[in-house]
């Protein structure tokens, strides 16, 4: 065991000119709150064009450039192509706005950059924090237990594999599936995000064996034919394990009848997941209070702060009734990640034994910043006025004959389509209003997606944007008429 060849050298990457590496800080967070505080008056979205795209083309940079200079790249090169949903008429996907406070918590955690799973720090106990008030968001018991994540993605992925495990012998950690002498099913309904089959695949259940039951008109899960497969499926030897409930489908906000859906899962000892990515969080409005009343009674809960709680990328959070079938999950206890009892290694459980993260970022002080710079209250306020909104937009749809309204409004998402009498053909009405959504971006009217409702192509408001007013919503249902007349007139 020779050492040998000792050189030392103290090299670090800290700047050697600090008045130079704060100056440039000062100045980017002004150019940032500029950048935010005019965000309206900014182009919504622009094409990256090729010069751009050819920038981001060059070699692996062998030494070192100019602070100053590298920060003229990002302004030149990055910011100006912004995806835009800092803006206040992006309602694309479901995609969150973000707030400034936000952004400098960001700022905050990463100037302290702790590795925020394991040790007796400020972090730990912050982000402990964090999950006592999500479980007093939604009535979920103090022995209960949660974990930040990326997104609703990840904490359904979780939720699913813990929901396996707990149906499951201790020994599945061991054995696999293998040792299971049943096939496990699952069951959601043909509307649930696609990323629930990502979490069905990775617990190794099998996408066949992910029951799709079909929707009513509005989108909710069809309850009769739940439960018929799940007798069917029991009497053919499957092992029934999960039931996904969605709060806010993303095609359209629609919201299963959670409290319908824990009472089969009880009657049947399935585990109930609720798929609350944006939808959940409507539960702070009086009026949604009893359609998502049952969240309280679900086993597991998913839901995001990047979208309806505004809150900058990435944040999100899984809730688990039962602290210690989390726990059962995925706990891990190696002798390098074992606490002590006092000095830095001390501390909360690691949060490593609730998730499959070890590394893991101090995501939780932007929410705790957030929840504590507006309250909850104003949470409520302003998922209340999204809602509002939409209805505002709906009801101008619905005014106009050149539009049409494709699904209820119940939550914040909004289909609808331009629909002239001229044209008669699916085809070519779906090829229309999807080259009016490319229009309405290029032109940066405004930034709707798309889906498909029953063949047909919507264009899709969803709406978790804090800086949209109504007069976005006006110029978007104007921009629409007026970029479809023109369409609809090339067409024919
Ligand atoms: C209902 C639903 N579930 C899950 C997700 C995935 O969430 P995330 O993008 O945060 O991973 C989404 C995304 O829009 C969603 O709408």
């Amino acid at each position: 065991m020779g050492i040998k060849n000792i050189e030392l050298k103290d090299k670090t990457l800290d700047p050697q000119d600090w008045t130079s590496m704060r100056a440039l800080g000062h100045k980017m967070i002004d150019d940032m709150m500029d950048y935010l505080e005019g965000i309206k008056e900014e182009k919504i979205w622009r094409p990256t064009p090729d010069h751009v795209k050819d920038h981001f083309k060059s070699s692996l940079p062998q030494k070192g450039s100019n602070i100053e200079d590298i920060y003229q790249e990002f302004k030149q090169y990055v910011l100006p192509y912004n995806k835009g949903n800092v803006h206040p008429r992006f309602w694309s996907w479901v995609q969150g706005t973000g707030t400034p406070m936000g952004m400098l918590a960001d700022l905050l955690a990463s100037g302290m950059n702790p590795n925020t799973a394991i040790g007796d720090h400020a972090a730990m106990y912050l982000e402990a924090q964090v999950i006592e008030w999500c479980k007093e968001m939604f009535d979920f018991p103090e022995e209960g237990s949660g974990i930040l994540l990326s997104g609703a993605t990840m904490a359904n992925i979780h939720a699913i594999m813990v929901a396996r495990n707990a149906t499951m012998s201790a020994s599945i950690r061991k054995e696999g599936l293998r040792g299971q002498k049943k096939q496990l099913t699952a069951y959601g309904s043909v509307e649930t995000h696609s990323c629930v089959d990502k979490g069905i695949e990775a617990a190794g259940i099998g996408l066949e064996y992910f029951r799709k039951i079909s929707c009513h008109d509005d989108y909710t899960i069809n309850l009769e034919e739940l439960e018929s497969t799940i007798i069917r499926d029991i009497e053919a030897g499957f092992h029934p394990f999960c039931i996904i409930a969605t709060a806010g489908t993303v095609n359209t906000g629609a919201i299963d009848p959670i409290s319908e859906l824990v009472i089969i899962a009880r009657r049947y000892n399935i585990w109930l997941h609720v798929d609350g990515a944006f939808g959940a969080l409507a539960r702070l409005v009086p009026e949604y209070y009893d359609s998502l009343e049952g969240i309280k009674d679900a086993d597991s809960l998913a839901f995001d702060f990047h979208k309806w709680m505004y809150v900058p990328y990435e944040a999100a959070c899984l809730l688990v009734k039962d602290k210690d079938i989390h726990r059962s999950a995925f706990n891990l206890q190696p002798s390098y990640l074992l606490t002590h009892e006092r000095g830095l290694a001390a501390g909360p459980d690691p949060v490593t034994n609730y998730g499959m993260e070890l590394s893991r970022g101090f995501k939780a002080l932007k929410i705790w910043m957030s929840l504590k710079e507006h309250g909850i209250d104003r949470y409520a306020e302003m998922i209340e006025q999204n809602i509002q909104q939409c209805r505002y937009l709906a009801s101008e749809i619905i005014k106009n004959e050149d539009l049409e309204l494709l699904a209820e409004v119940n939550l914040n998402i909004v289909c609808f389509r331009y629909q002239p009498g001229s044209i008669k053909s699916v085809e070519e009405m779906n090829a229309l209003n999807k080259e009016i959504l490319m229009r309405l971006h290029e032109q940066a009217v405004g930034a709707p997606s798309y889906t498909m409702l029953d063949g047909k192509y919507a264009i899709r408001v969803a709406h978790v944007n804090h800086r949209t007013r109504k007069l976005d919503f006006d110029d978007l249902v104007e921009g629409v008429l007026r970029i479809g007349k023109q369409v609809e007139e090339e067409f024919a």
